[in-house]
């Protein structure tokens, strides 16, 4: 961890002679700035139908949650009740959606899927929630996003199954509940802390994904090359597992383009090597960093030392804004231990130094006579 006396003069940090590692090199273009985003781009969902497991048995990794939502499964179908609200939470890309869909099949319901911006008026909701059948999981992603509003008629349809309808104005208000059948909500979000804490309390489940590992993201990588008739081998799949930020939408969209690029260049299979060559070609560095990471490391380290240095203070350098940084950039830096988060502001660790051909400062301290 660097550790500075003062900020005011940032010093040169002592880069090394040769960077020994490939790295990407020209300033962001659009291609690669849509790779690395976890995110889905427009129609993506619809791409990822193809490839998306359909049961629990084919969805690989995130064994925790698997294992907590079988019990909930196997205790709902057994006493014949609706399955508990659940809260799934973690970073963009990661499945929330998917297990959603899975929790459905599994239990044999239909999944309804909307996005908070969509439920902007309460008609909005009351129709989604008029037409649930019992049984039916009703999928919210970006959950912290809902209005007021169409939060407060939720309580009462997820607590009691109920819609309370008000009618009229002032003082003829009159208030109508309708009975709506038993479902189970699923909400997604990339941030738990934004929900209020009614909504929150009204999920029986609460759970987070995490990143895959590299071994976990070779497996989908492979699964998808077959279902994608694309020849891969193990380690080209690992090739593919290790640039894609522990996240299985990126593993996915970098697969296609790697696919594309032996299929133009007439390579009969997609190994470690030509992976390597096609992602070089995209700039997705060994690590899976972009432009922006490394841009985001190097001000921290150039420019201040290599910390601590405030979030805003990043964001102005960057050119990036602070949501963007705390929800897509440092949670993958902090994953592969390549930034830390410490009350006094972010820090690039010695892995980053190296990563980016500087001289950790703990080396240059221990080269002092
Ligand atoms: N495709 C995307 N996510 C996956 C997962 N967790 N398992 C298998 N295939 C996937």
């Amino acid at each position: 961890m660097a550790i500075i006396s003062s900020k005011k003069q940032p010093q040169e940090p002592n880069r090394q002679p040769k960077q020994p590692r490939e790295v990407a090199k020209a300033p962001p273009s659009d291609s690669k700035d849509n790779l690395l985003q976890p995110e889905a781009a427009v129609d993506e969902t619809k791409q990822e139908e193809s490839i998306r497991p359909q049961r629990f048995a084919d969805y690989i990794g995130q064994k925790d949650l698997k294992d907590v939502l079988d019990i909930a499964i196997k205790a709902a179908k057994s006493r014949g009740e609706v399955l508990d609200h659940l809260l799934l939470y973690g970073p963009p890309g990661l499945g929330k959606t998917t297990m959603a869909m899975i929790l459905a099949s599994e239990m044999g319901v239909s999944c309804k899927i909307t996005s908070a911006p969509a439920l902007e008026r309460p008609r909005d909701i009351v129709g989604l929630l008029v037409n649930l059948k019992p049984g039916d999981i009703l999928f919210i992603d970006e959950i912290h996003r809902l209005s007021r509003m169409t939060e407060e008629i939720l309580y009462p349809a997820m607590e009691d199954y109920r819609l309370d309808i008000t009618i009229g104005k002032g003082s003829s208000t009159k208030t109508r509940s309708i009975p709506l059948s038993k479902f189970t909500l699923v909400g997604a979000t990339t941030r738990a802390g934004a929900l209020t804490s009614p909504l929150r309390d009204r999920f029986g489940l609460i759970q987070k994904l995490r990143f895959y590992e590299v071994d976990e993201l070779s497996k989908i990588v492979l699964r998808s090359a077959q279902l994608l008739q694309t020849n891969i081998t193990e380690d080209g799949a690992t090739e593919v597992a290790r640039r894609s930020r522990g996240t299985p939408r990126i593993a996915n969209r970098l697969l296609k383009r790697v696919r594309d690029y032996a299929e133009v260049k007439s390579f009969n299979e997609v190994n470690e090597k030509v992976a390597a060559e096609a992602l070089q070609l995209f700039q997705v560095d060994p690590c899976g960093l972009d432009w922006t990471d490394r841009r985001m490391l190097s001000v921290i380290i150039e420019q201040f030392n290599g910390g601590p240095v405030g979030l805003e203070t990043i964001a102005a350098a960057t050119g990036e804004d602070t949501q963007t940084i705390e929800e897509v950039y440092e949670p993958y830096l902090m994953q592969i231990g390549y930034l830390s988060r410490t009350t006094r502001g972010r820090v690039a660790t010695p892995t980053a130094y190296k990563h980016l051909g500087f001289k950790p400062p703990n080396e240059q301290l221990s080269l002092l006579p």
